[in-house]
């Protein structure tokens, strides 16, 4: 999908730089072409020669070149690309672009560029989570421009949180899915995504450590071959695709709500979040005091089986898929739910594989359906493991590619 694109890659002075190299190796793996851009600061972090060697292209540096005469480079690069993806973007370069400062070659080659634009934050987290930064970014996407990430981990700078440049893999991946066919087009699917929060009392819930990373990487998939998404999201810290409409959801009560709402209307369904099976029977007003007591017990009633309930009530004629977290007999347990649930897929993920499941970047999923035997893949991005389970949906749907 990404043979033959031609793709201006733009990287700022961020330390994530030095990954940068990476990304044009995949770039070039996949048949695209690319004209690297770049401030003078990410030279401190990654070399000339490097990214004229991999990209076998000059690299635009300098609107005022001092050796050559003057052009319009920033101009004719851009009539001469079908994407653009600036990876890392710095908080600096991140501000320029939502300011419409145009002072050094990436800016004014992005001010000129008037096709897709994917930014790959990289930041540290202070800086990341700074009502400016914030603000810039927030403005970026509301012009549709397309943010891949950031994630969450350690830092260079010592430092560990949200911040973290996507890494290469998952960048690139992000490109070939914008890319790829729009074999969705007039389908409407509703994902969910992210844990539930059941209210204790003002202050306190009890909670889950789903991260929304999956759920949201196949809202964006989903997004990406046309269909129309509506992606209902427990409480998390990542931005959602700004092509998928987003209802922001708290406790499994309110998610529940919204499914039905949004159900009929839907040619499919792909629930990925981690939805609390109980939720506290009473709710406090008051923040629960801890004197005169030395143990406390919260009374828990059951919520809504969201899963449940659109598969073997509310289904007239939609695909339904569902996930499942499993820790022991993770096959036989998936099957189970796949029959009770009347769904017609279940994604297994499991605890017991390293770098699955919640908060991770990466996941291992099984694949569990009526008919044939599970199909097991390997670690994987969680884009690319969206990208079969959206296969596996396109499938179901008998959607003609
Ligand atoms: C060692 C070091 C690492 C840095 N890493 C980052 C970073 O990851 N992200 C960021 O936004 N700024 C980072 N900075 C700060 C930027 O380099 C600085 O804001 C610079 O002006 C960005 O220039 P540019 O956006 O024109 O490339 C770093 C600075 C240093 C000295």
């Amino acid at each position: 999908m990404l043979k033959g694109k031609r793709i201006i890659l733009g990287i700022s002075g961020g330390i994530a730089a030095y990954k940068s190299p990476l990304i044009i190796r995949l770039l070039k793996q996949k048949g695209a072409s690319v004209q690297v851009v770049c401030t003078q600061n990410a030279l401190k972090f990654v070399t000339l020669p490097v990214l004229e060697t991999l990209s076998e292209n000059s690299v635009y540096l300098d609107v005022f070149p001092k050796n050559r005469a003057y052009s319009t480079e920033h101009i004719s690069i851009t009539d001469n690309a079908d994407a653009m993806l600036v990876a890392p973007a710095t908080g600096n370069v991140i501000g320029k672009f939502a300011s419409g400062i145009a002072d050094d070659a990436l800016s004014t080659t992005f001010m000129a560029f008037d096709k897709p634009v994917f930014i790959a934050p990289a930041m540290n987290t202070k800086m990341w989570l700074s009502p400016i930064v914030q603000r810039n970014v927030k403005m970026l996407s509301e012009l549709k421009h397309i943010l891949i990430g950031p994630g969450e981990g350690d830092l260079a700078c010592g430092y560990a949180g949200a911040g973290r440049m996507s890494e290469p893999q998952e960048i690139v991946d992000s490109l070939e899915a914008f890319f790829s066919s729009k074999s969705l087009s007039g389908k409407k699917v509703l994902v969910t995504a992210g844990p539930t929060f059941e209210k204790i009392d003002p202050v306190r819930y009890i909670g889950n450590f789903s991260s929304g990373k999956m759920g949201y990487a196949i809202a964006s998939v989903l997004a990406s071959r046309g269909a129309e998404v509506v992606l209902v999201s427990g409480p998390v810290s990542i931005a959602a695709d700004p092509k998928v409409e987003l209802i922001a959801t708290e406790s499994a009560m309110q998610m529940h709500q919204a499914c039905l709402k949004q159900f009929p209307k839907c040619d499919a369904a792909i629930m990925a979040a981690a939805v609390a099976d109980f939720r506290p029977a009473d709710f406090s007003n008051k923040k629960l005091k801890k004197e005169n007591t030395d143990s406390l017990t919260i009374k828990l009633e059951k919520n809504p089986d969201i899963l449940a309930e659109l598969g073997s009530k509310k289904k007239k004629g939609q695909i339904v898929i569902g996930f499942a977290l499993e820790t022991d007999n993770e096959v036989e347990n998936a099957r189970k739910k796949l029959n009770n649930k009347k769904a017609d897929l279940i994604v297994l993920n499991s605890l017991n594989d390293a770098g699955s499941g919640f908060m991770h970047n990466t996941n291992s999923i099984v694949l569990v359906d009526r008919t044939g035997k599970p199909i097991k893949y390997p670690l994987m991005s969680k884009t690319e493991a969206a990208a079969i389970v959206v296969d596996a949906l396109e499938a179901l749907l008998n959607v003609k590619k």
